[in-house]
């Protein structure tokens, strides 16, 4: 007999227990050798140091609550980026708010989309608010606007778009974004998350912030957990319809947003030197990584983000892969719970993992998991 047959053993709602719960990315490995951590996406140059001075500071006021309303850092990422700050909602990550999406709008009965490798979390936000997931077929590891609206019944509610998707690293050019905005029933929320934005360098890419800007119906939720190197903190925001942003202000928790994040995301959003070197490092790291890895016979599905998907012969390989590696203190991410077993996922790290990394998988394709 198993617990939940038991008499009185307190039963989740259905769903829950079709989560598997999220594994992040290892930070640790059994070695000696000095830890690359490059399973998160994080960003190599960390956050900004005005950022970690407006943290300091707040040391000092830790006994008060944080603004629950985060209004100076809305009107701070308002300035930036020339938006109404009545529209923006933060919370702790943007995995916050995404959970708060599939809550306020999800219930049994109703049907979530996202992509076969899509981010896990639309997944398990959907389960958890007592939807169901519903997966469309991605072409090229790449998301496929018709698979997506082939999908859509009348008990469709959301459809979850990473652009550029983790851990694929692909994107879908605006023109696609646009034409799937077009085509969706109204009633449908379209959640845009654009967590890897500014990492990307194409003309014809957009985060659909204008779309959220026109439509009653999209939403573009955003992260400072990326190029802006404050994960440890779990700041996101998103960019929503004003019927969206009341309704998600009715379920968001008061404080939802501590005030350390709040401090050091103001900090953050005003130092655009440290995002350009961020976004500088990058540029030039993944290209470099795409092609010398390449070079060694592992494929790498091209990346416009902070990370690359690498593809091993079959699972096994890629397992051997992943331990050579963090026997060197070089920690990746496995992505089979992504449906991936025969890849791993690299994020861009600084100048010093991104060389050991190669040095490292040149080895390993040279004398296979030996040594
Ligand atoms: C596509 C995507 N969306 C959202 C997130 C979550 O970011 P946050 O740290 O803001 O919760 C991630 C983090 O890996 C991501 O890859």
């Amino acid at each position: 007999m198993s617990a939940s047959d038991v008499v009185g053993c307190p039963q989740a709602r259905p769903g829950v227990l079709a989560i598997e719960a999220y594994v992040p990315g290892r930070s640790a490995a059994a070695t000696t050798a000095k830890i690359h951590k490059l399973s998160s996406n994080e960003s190599p140059l960390g956050p900004s140091p005005r950022a970690k001075e407006a943290f300091r500071r707040i040391a000092e006021e830790l006994g008060h609550y944080p603004d629950g309303s985060a209004g100076e850092l809305r009107e701070a990422i308002g300035a930036r980026y020339g938006l109404n700050p009545a529209r923006l909602i933060c919370g702790n990550g943007s995995d916050d708010l995404i959970s708060l999406i599939a809550h306020a709008y999800l219930g049994p009965g109703d049907e979530a989309i996202y992509t076969t490798h899509g981010f896990l979390i639309y997944r398990i936000a959907t389960l958890a608010a007592g939807g169901t997931p519903v997966v469309a077929q991605e072409k090229d590891y790449t998301a496929d606007v018709d698979a997506i609206l082939a999908a859509v019944t009348p008990r469709t509610k959301v459809v979850f778009l990473a652009n550029p998707n983790n851990p694929t690293g692909t994107y879908l050019p605006f023109s696609e974004v646009k034409r799937l905005v077009g085509a969706l029933p109204h009633h449908v929320i379209l959640v845009l998350d654009a967590a890897y934005a500014e990492y990307v360098t194409r003309n014809d890419y957009s985060p659909g912030l204008e779309l959220a800007l026109t439509h009653p119906n999209v939403i573009m939720t955003r992260t400072f957990s990326k190029i802006y190197g404050l994960a440890g903190l779990r700041l996101g925001w998103c960019y929503a319809p004003a019927e969206v942003c009341d309704v998600l202000n009715r379920v968001r928790g008061p404080f939802n947003v501590n005030s350390a994040a709040l401090a050091a995301g103001i900090a953050a959003i005003a130092d655009v030197d440290h995002i350009d070197r961020a976004i500088a490092h990058n540029d030039a790291w993944l290209k470099w990584l795409s092609e010398q890895i390449a070079e060694l016979g592992i494929a790498v599905t091209p990346s416009v983000g902070n990370f690359l998907l690498l593809h091993f012969k079959d699972a096994a390989e890629a397992r051997a892969a992943d331990e050579f590696l963090a026997r060197r203190g070089l920690i990746l991410r496995a992505v089979a719970s992504y449906g991936l077993p025969q890849c791993l996922r690299l994020s861009v790290g600084s100048e010093e993992a991104n060389r050991l990394v190669v040095a490292a998988l040149a080895e390993f394709k040279k004398d296979g998991a030996r040594a």
